[in-house]
């Protein structure tokens, strides 16, 4: 999307080397997003580890006047779930990692985005959440005046044929707060959703991290040894190639929207069931008449996408 004013986005996070890489790519493309700032939420690790990792991929990427700010700790109604087998300790595990000497900010994360939403234009901000929506969902509880002035959530989660990877039926930022996902997916916002089903088709193989090395600089080498740790997992899982590069789908989405293909469809949330909790329960195939509340990716063009990387975090 080439336009001359840049999209306003919020970039709502758990980093996590995928959400490390989304914000890059962010951070690489004035041209097409202007980023207000970045929420952080609790999820593939605690808060405090998220909010460190956000401020740290600022710095990596030259950026310390970004905002970064503190959401919420845990899932609206249950216990924190993480995901250190997937993304180490730290979260952020493979590069050497350093203190943050760039500011927290002090006003709470969830109260950033309800003030954002308040002062832009009605309709000039994108949110984009890259974790469990347990901040999206706090701040549409505390202002429902803000739900109408959202332009567009795209967000990544869920998943329809490629079912669950937290539980065989759940993708992991819906599972961890089932409620808050639902929360959004009943608002009448605007809703693209990068499922599993695309994600898992966009794998991190060799030369692909290969072609990030070759930058040659801070940001490749960052970018290459955290996907290199980040793969190991999902890769001894599946016996794919490749782990999959889930988050940045939605930040390549607004830049370059035509790599992407899915269907307006009806995405409804689990929210009852033990055995199923979380799942997306979305009707692909258009066998029920619930109307339509979400764009659901389902394809990418892979070699497109791990290019429009390569080529912007060339810029950082
Ligand atoms: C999602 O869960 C996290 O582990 C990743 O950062 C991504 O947002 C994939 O299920
Ligand atoms: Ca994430």
């Amino acid at each position: 999307m080439t336009s001359t004013s840049p999209r306003k986005i919020i970039i709502d996070t758990d980093p996590g080397q995928d959400d490390a890489i989304a914000i890059l790519l962010a951070l690489a493309s004035p041209e097409e997003l202007d980023l207000l700032g970045i929420t952080c939420v609790a999820g593939n690790v605690p808060l405090a580890r998220t909010q460190t990792n956000a401020r740290i991929i600022c710095e990596v990427a030259g950026r310390p006047e970004v905002k970064v700010f503190a959401g919420r700790d845990a899932p609206l109604s249950r216990p924190l779930v993480t995901a250190e087998a997937v993304h180490g300790k730290t979260g952020l595990d493979g590069p050497d990692l350093f203190d943050p000497k760039m500011p927290l900010q002090t006003q709470a994360g969830v109260d950033f985005i309800i003030d954002s939403l308040r002062q832009e234009p009605a309709g000039t901000v994108t949110l984009c959440p890259l974790g469990p929506l347990t901040n999206i969902a706090a701040a549409f509880e505390a202002a429902p005046d803000i739900i109408g002035r959202v332009q567009e959530i795209v967000l990544m989660g869920g998943a329809y044929f490629e079912v669950g990877n937290i539980t065989p039926a759940a993708e992991f930022n819906i599972y961890v707060d089932p409620e808050a996902a639902d929360i959004v997916m009943k608002s009448g916002v605007k809703v693209t959703m990068m499922p599993l089903d695309v994600t898992h088709k966009a794998l991190i193989t060799r030369p692909r991290i290969d072609a990030l090395l070759a930058l040659n600089s801070r940001v490749g080498q960052f970018a290459a040894e955290m996907l290199d740790f980040f793969e190991r997992f999902d890769m001894e899982k599946y016996g794919s190639e490749g782990g999959p590069l889930h988050d940045p789908c939605v930040i390549a989405y607004l830049i370059q929207p035509d790599l992407f293909s899915g269907r307006q469809i009806n995405v409804e949330i689990e929210t009852q069931s033990d055995l199923t909790l979380g799942m997306t329960v979305a009707d692909w195939w258009r066998v029920t008449d619930r109307p339509p509340n979400a764009l659901f990716i389902g394809d990418v063009d892979a070699e497109g996408f791990f290019s429009l990387i390569t080529q912007r975090l060339a810029r950082l």
